[in-house]
């Protein structure tokens, strides 16, 4: 048997043992299931291992007993419950950056929902021409292509929109510890776990694409993080003292993001604005903001429907729609 048939064989037969894991398939009924002879089936058993999958195999029978932590098509595939968002998944060990990824495809004309993961970056991006430091086996990089119909004005607000999707999922592990802070990152006590960069392709009446690249820190321990950013940064892990499964993390943030654009694309941000400001780690604090060479120092008022920071600058609200936000002095 080819290679490729081989593949998809051990495919099929994955998708059969895994319905029941600790269970034992007879191996005379998955021969006739997948009608093949039993040399290749054991190879195809043998390819499940190389993949990492622990199966128990001998004459008799196959049982599954576990999946591996890999953000590969399959896994991330197997019981993911959204419509269009990931329904077409492109998965890498290595790549630059998963945001010129999804550019590319997107230029030559991919699907609204497509997603891009890699297992490891070597040229992972962060805002305003930072590196993201993305080792193997520890976070998730993802990028995901959107194809909105709404105006380019309305774009800005997909960052806090993609923020509020990834508080709601880090809220499930680590409840009641998970902040915003406007408009690109997510923290998990007071530290940073999260990153977004959107980048967008728009003339002045429309969006071509957006892109949404995310870079979660899930299996970090506090010493493998760059020693400049260590005070600053922190992992779900950290927060929850265990190893969490990415694969589940990242389903679970596909899911919430296709429900936060689906709302915002209907409704904007009228349905999840409440849920941004009890998440904000800046309402009522003082703040530095940068914008260009600019900084400018008030209050943080609020977040508006529109998702721009409302700040104090003597005496005034001032709506801000992007900048690098620091915090001077936390209230409370
Ligand atoms: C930031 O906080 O500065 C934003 C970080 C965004 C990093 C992600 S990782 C996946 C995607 N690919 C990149 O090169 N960057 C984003």
């Amino acid at each position: 048997m080819a290679e490729p048939e081989l593949d998809s064989l051990a495919e099929r037969l994955l998708s059969i043992i895994r319905t029941k894991p600790g269970e034992r398939f007879p191996t005379e009924k998955l021969l006739q299931k997948l009608t093949c002879d039993y040399d290749t089936l054991r190879r195809a058993g043998k390819l499940l291992a190389d993949w990492k999958y622990r199966v128990k195999r001998n004459r008799k029978a196959f049982t599954f007993i576990k999946a591996p932590d890999l953000l590969t098509e399959i896994e991330i595939a197997h019981g993911l419950k959204t419509k269009s968002i990931g329904r077409t998944l492109v998965c890498y060990r290595t790549v630059k950056s998963t945001n010129d990824i999804a550019s590319g495809l997107a230029e030559r004309g991919a699907e609204h929902g497509t997603v891009v993961v890699a297992d490891q970056q070597t040229k992972g991006r962060g805002r305003l021409g930072r590196v993201w430091h993305s080792p193997p086996e520890t976070g998730i990089y993802v990028s995901i292509l959107l194809r909105p119909s709404f105006h380019p004005e309305r774009a800005p607000a997909v960052s806090i929109m993609t923020a509020a999707a990834l508080a709601d999922t880090f809220s499930q592990y680590a409840p009641g510890e998970v902040q915003i802070k406007w408009p690109n990152d997510v923290w998990i006590g007071g530290k940073k776990a999260a990153g977004i960069l959107t980048e967008l392709s728009a003339d002045k009446k429309s969006v071509h694409h957006i892109v949404i690249g995310v870079g979660i820190n899930v299996n970090q321990r506090v010493g493998q993080f760059p020693e400049e950013i260590r005070p600053l940064a922190t992992s779900l892990r950290r927060a929850v003292k265990r190893k969490v499964r990415r694969v589940e993390v990242l389903q679970s943030f596909l899911v919430n993001i296709e429900r936060e654009y689906r709302n915002y694309e209907k409704d904007g941000l009228r349905k999840s604005h409440a849920k941004i400001r009890r998440y904000s780690a800046l309402i009522g604090h003082d703040i530095g903001i940068r914008t260009g060479n600019a900084l400018v120092e008030g209050r943080a008022l609020d977040i508006d429907i529109e998702g721009r920071l409302i700040m104090d600058q003597n005496g005034t609200a001032v709506p801000i729609t992007a900048g690098e936000v620091s915090v001077v002095k936390r209230q409370g």
